[in-house]
C-alpha cells in the first residue's frame, strides 16, 4: 500500500488503513471487530449497551478472532460503567483506545492514559472537542450532521474544518463516508483518517439480519430524517411506520410508551429498577440531558433491538446515517476496505500529478457500489 495513505492514526491505532470501525450498539459485535481488523481498519466493539459478563466475553471473544489491535466504546453512565473500566485496563495489551460520547471525567480518562490506552470521543460539535481536549483526549472524532444515530446539526464539511481549527490533537472524520473518495476528501482536509458506522453495517460480516440489511439498502437519502421523539436527543433514522407513530405521539404518549420500554431494558440488562433509577438522575445531573429525555432513553435500546437482533424492521427504529442512501450492496469488509483504499490512493495521485489533464483531475471516481 502506497505511504499516502499511512497516515499519524496508523501509528496511533496499529491499523494499516486510516478507517476506524465506529461502535454500534448490537452490531459491532466481536465477528464485526474481528472482519474489519483483519482487513486493515481499527474496529471498536460496542459495550455501551451490554452487561458486564457479556462485554468480558466479548472482549475475549473478540481476542480469540484477531491479533490486530482494537477499540472499546462505552458510557459512564450505563449499569457497571466502573467494572467496565476495570476490564478495559486490564485488556490493555490489545486494547489500544476507548471512545464514548457522554465521556468519563478527567480521573477515568487518566487512568486510561497511564495504561496507555487512546482516548477518542466522538464530538458533534466544535466546543464539545475543545473541553473532550481539556479533559485529555487524545484523538478526536467528529461526526457530522448527516451521521447515523445520536447526531449534531453541523454538516461533516463545516465541522471537520471548524475542530481543526480548534484543537491541536489529530482528528477523524465521520459521518457520511462510504468510499475512497471520501477518504480522500478528509484527508485533504487534514483529517488523520475517516470513522464509519453505517457503511459497515452494511457488510456481509454486519450481524444484522438480512430483513433489516434489506430495509436500509432500499432507503432514500430524503428519507432519512433526524428526530427527538425516540429519545429526546437527535437521532438520524430511516423514516418507518414506528418512526412516524412517535413523531406524531403527544407528550404524554411518549412517557407512557417510555415507562413501558423502561420495564422491557430493566430485563435486558439485569439491572435493578433502582439501579435504572440511579443512573438515569446520574446521566441528567450529569450531562446536559434533561430529566424527561434521560426518562425517555430506554425507548431506544428496545426499539432498536427489533430490528438489528429479531429482524423486524417494521416494528423497531433504524438508527441510519444518510449515507445509506447511498449504499445498494452488502461487499465484505476485505472488498470494501480494498476498494476505499484503491480508490482513495488513485484520486490522490491523479490530483497531486504534476501533469494531469484538468478533465482527468475532474473526472468523478465511482465507489464500492460502482463495480
Ligand atoms: C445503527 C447505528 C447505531 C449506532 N450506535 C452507536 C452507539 O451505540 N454508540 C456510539 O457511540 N455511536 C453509535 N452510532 C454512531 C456511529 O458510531 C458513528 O459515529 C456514525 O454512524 C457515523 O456516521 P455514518 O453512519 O454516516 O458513518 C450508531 C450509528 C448507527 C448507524
Amino acid at each position: 500500500m502506497s505511504s499516502v495513505l499511512h497516515t499519524e492514526l496508523c501509528d496511533l491505532l496499529g491499523c494499516d488503513l486510516p478507517v476506524i470501525q465506529t461502535a454500534m450498539g448490537w452490531i459491532a459485535t466481536p465477528e464485526l471487530v474481528i472482519a474489519s481488523s483483519n482487513a486493515g481498519a481499527f474496529g471498536f466493539l460496542s459495550a455501551a449497551v451490554s452487561p458486564v459478563e457479556e462485554v468480558r466475553a466479548n472482549i475475549a471473544k473478540t481476542r480469540a478472532g484477531t491479533n490486530r489491535k482494537f477499540g472499546v466504546n462505552f458510557h459512564m453512565f450505563q449499569p457497571g460503567a466502573a467494572e467496565i473500566v476495570d476490564l478495559i485496563i486490564e485488556n490493555k495489551d490489545q486494547v489500544r483506545a476507548v471512545s464514548y460520547g457522554r465521556g468519563p471525567d478527567a480521573k477515568t480518562i487518566q487512568r486510561f492514559k497511564d495504561a496507555g490506552i487512546l482516548c477518542i470521543p466522538t464530538v458533534g460539535a466544535v466546543k464539545h472537542a475543545v473541553k473532550a481536549v481539556e479533559l485529555g483526549a487524545d484523538v478526536i472524532v467528529i461526526q457530522g450532521g448527516e451521521g447515523g444515530g445520536h447526531t449534531g446539526s453541523v454538516p461533516t464539511s463545516l465541522l471537520l474544518p471548524q475542530v481543526l481549527d480548534a484543537v491541536d490533537v489529530p482528528v477523524v472524520a465521520a459521518g457520511g463516508f462510504h468510499d475512497g473518495r471520501g477518504l480522500a476528501a478528509a484527508l485533504a482536509y487534514g483529517a488523520v483518517g475517516i470513522a464509519m458506522g453505517t457503511r459497515f453495517l452494511l457488510t456481509q460480516e454486519s450481524p444484522v439480519p438480512a430483513a433489516t440489511k434489506e430495509r436500509y439498502l432500499n432507503a432514500d437519502v430524503t428519507q432519512i430524517p433526524v428526530s427527538k421523539a425516540l429519545d429526546g436527543l437527535p437521532q438520524r433514522m430511516i423514516m418507518n411506520k414506528v418512526l412516524k407513530d412517535l413523531d406524531s405521539a403527544s407528550t404524554l404518549g411518549l412517557l407512557f410508551r417510555a415507562a413501558i420500554n423502561a420495564f422491557k431494558f430493566r430485563n435486558l440488562t439485569g439491572a435493578s429498577f433502582f439501579g435504572l433509577l440511579k443512573s438515569g438522575i446520574e446521566m441528567a445531573r450529569k450531562t446536559d440531558m434533561t430529566l424527561g429525555q434521560t426518562i425517555m432513553a430506554p425507548n431506544a435500546p428496545v426499539l432498536i433491538q427489533k430490528s438489528m437482533v429479531h429482524g423486524r424492521p417494521d416494528e423497531g427504529v433504524l438508527p441510519s446515517g444518510q449515507v445509506a442512501g447511498l449504499i445498494r450492496e452488502l461487499p465484505t469488509c476485505q472488498a470494501l476496505l480494498s476498494k476505499i483504499a484503491q480508490d482513495a490512493e488513485e484520486r490522490i495521485e491523479v490530483l497531486t500529478r504534476q501533469d494531469a489533464p484538468t478533465s482527468e483531475t475532474s473526472r468523478v471516481m465511482g465507489g464500492v457500489n460502482a463495480h
